[in-house]
């Protein structure tokens, strides 16, 4: 038994979450775990803003969907449809801006490595998680100043852009990890 690999096997993307708050304290640890994960240089060039107001939840998922409505109509009908928010109505979003710290890699990088560490300690906490991509739509409007007015909402500091959220709750019902293809590991032995 080795804890971390049990985390690594047990999670999967959780879309379907009961009405129950997540603990502060439980919430504490998973951005700290977030933030201790590696960056490029050690740069942290991350901003982590945890949400538990619904209003501001709800807030965040119809500035999405408006836009994705209008690029991708059929895809904001089904989300609407079936989980009403774009977030599956899990009580708390955790939204990851970062600073382009124009380096080798890309803050992009950073900002996965920190929301997998997240997504892991929700799961050995037995809270559910999903990474959510979509959410990046509600500050890419440029018809709108919705993008500045949450940003200054979330309070991301100056040159920090939306990168990535996840969504954390406690699961509703039981998931499945995806099956494990290890056809894309190779090995080159002497
Ligand atoms: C960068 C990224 C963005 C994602 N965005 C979404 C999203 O917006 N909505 C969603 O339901 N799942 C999203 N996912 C979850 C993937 O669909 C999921 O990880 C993949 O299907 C594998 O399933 P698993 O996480 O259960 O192993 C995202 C995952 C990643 C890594």
């Amino acid at each position: 038994m080795n804890p971390v690999l049990d985390a690594i096997a047990a999670r999967y993307s959780c879309r379907s979450y009961t009405a129950e708050p997540v603990a502060r304290a439980d919430l504490e640890a998973i951005a700290r775990a977030g933030v201790q994960a590696p960056s490029s240089r050690g740069n942290e060039p991350w901003h982590v803003a945890v949400v538990t107001d619904p209003d501001l939840i709800a807030d965040i998922s119809m500035t999405a969907l408006n836009l994705i409505a209008r690029h991708e109509k059929a895809v904001a009908e089904d989300c609407e449809k079936r989980v009403r928010n774009l977030f599956y109505n899990a009580p708390a979003l955790i939204i990851v801006a970062t600073k382009n710290t124009h380096d080798y890699t890309s803050s992009d990088l950073d900002a996965g490595l920190l929301v997998e560490n997240m997504c892991l300690a929700a799961t050995s906490l037995g809270l559910g998680s999903c990474v959510c991509g979509f959410a990046t739509q509600a500050f890419r409007d440029n018809k709108s100043d919705a993008g500045e007015r949450l940003s200054r909402k979330l309070d991301f500091p100056w040159g920090y852009e939306m990168t990535i959220a996840v969504i954390i709750g406690h699961p509703d019902g039981t998931g499945a990890q995806h099956p494990t293809d290890l056809s894309s590991i190779h090995f080159f032995e002497a």
